[in-house]
């Protein structure tokens, strides 16, 4: 079925959405000249690569109104007029809303990811880094493969992109500069996806979305971790004006980030006044812990490259998430790769069990065939 059928609104299929690319493809003739964490980083990613046909059990049924299993309380809209109004169907069409809305957001800025990453290939300087940028372009193909399946397969819906995810990503491949990429994705998009992901991992009851969210973050830690070693040796040859571009680039994307982001478009297309829920949105207590939670990845990032001049402070002192510069990435990144491993584990002994209950079962009923005849 194309997916034409399933969008939540008219979505223009028989065009491309073409952004214009800018700077050069640099080839380099130095093959030997790798940093070893960098080199230790591509290794990993090659070792690593998954597929979602076998890893993940896509067998696992998922209710397209409850994909979740989150409580009423997480909406924004819990406990107003609005919501009060609503019957019980109602609410459960709201919920496939965000969930489709949510992980479409994922999907498309899976797409832009591996675009993103194929940019950097071409365009960074190092072989090393177009080494590991080619094993994230791959892995974002798979990202962007399996967040496809599971909303056309589970869900049935997907919103067409955010026009601020378009704006942001749009900003970041027209830049000829070679590092925007690398900020905007991999800093800035990818750190908040990732917030966004481990949250729903962490909060979700049901085992297809964990399994899915468990196995991309495996994924996105290294490459955060890519961004972060590339950007942190680049960023200490900069000058004051090249750096101040930079950190008003970061504070311009990520109030773009926290106020934009947030599923305004679904509140008009299940027939809700957008005006006044957006409102809600503000004013859920739930939205606000969930908005600065979204930082908890980019902030030390952003530190820890080195962008941390007086704007860039001030910018998260007045968003209430500078204390979170302090967080140890190191540790979050182990977090989501063992937690990952954990799923597999798990797995793992749940079949053994399975199998060892149909041998057991096989051995009865081998048993109950083979009664010994009577003798006389
Ligand atoms: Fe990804
Ligand atoms: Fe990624």
């Amino acid at each position: 079925m194309s997916t034409n059928e399933m969008y939540s609104s008219p979505v223009d299929l028989e065009n491309t959405w073409d952004v214009p690319m800018a700077g050069d493809a640099r080839f380099t003739w130095e093959y030997d000249n790798g940093r070893d964490r960098l080199l230790s980083l591509y290794q990993k990613g090659k070792d690593k690569q998954w597929d979602q046909t076998s890893r993940i059990d896509w067998s696992i049924e998922v209710d397209p109104y409850d994909s979740l299993g989150l409580p009423d309380e997480v909406s924004a809209i819990y406990g107003t007029p609005i919501w009060d109004k609503l019957s019980d169907k109602q609410k459960k069409e709201l919920n496939r809303h965000h969930s489709a809305w949510q992980f479409s957001q994922f999907l498309h800025g899976e797409q832009g990811a591996m675009i993103c990453a194929a940019r950097i290939v071409e365009s960074v300087p190092d072989l090393d880094s177009k080494f590991y940028a080619a094993t994230q372009t791959m892995d974002e193909a798979r990202h962007a493969e399996t967040y496809a399946r599971f909303l056309q397969e589970k869900i049935g819906l997907v919103y067409p992109i955010n026009d601020n995810l378009a704006k942001l990503l749009d900003q970041t491949l027209t830049d000829s500069r070679w590092d925007m990429p690398y900020l905007g994705m991999q800093v800035l998009i990818e750190g908040l996806a990732l917030a966004a992901f481990g949250l729903l991992r962490d909060m979700t009851t049901k085992p297809l979305p964990k399994q899915i969210l468990a196995y991309v973050m495996q994924d996105e830690a290294r490459h955060v971790a890519f961004g972060r070693l590339a950007l942190k040796d680049a960023y200490k040859e900069l000058s004051s004006k090249e750096r101040d571009e930079r950190e008003e680039f970061v504070v311009e994307a990520c109030y773009l980030m926290r106020d934009r982001l947030r599923g305004k478009e679904v509140w008009g297309t299940v027939g809700l006044d957008e005006a006044e829920c957006d409102k809600y949105v503000d004013q859920s207590e739930v939205m606000i812990a969930f908005r600065n939670h979204l930082f908890t990845r980019i902030v030390p990032i952003v530190k820890d490259i080195g962008l941390w001049g007086p704007k860039v402070q001030r910018a998260y002192a007045d968003m209430g998430v500078l204390q979170l510069g302090d967080a140890n990435l190191d540790a979050l990144m182990k977090q989501d790769e063992d937690l990952a491993e954990q799923i597999d584990k798990e797995k793992a002994e749940a079949r053994e069990v399975e199998q060892r209950i149909a041998e057991i079962e096989q051995t009865i009923a081998i048993g109950a065939d083979e009664q010994p005849v009577a003798v006389d």
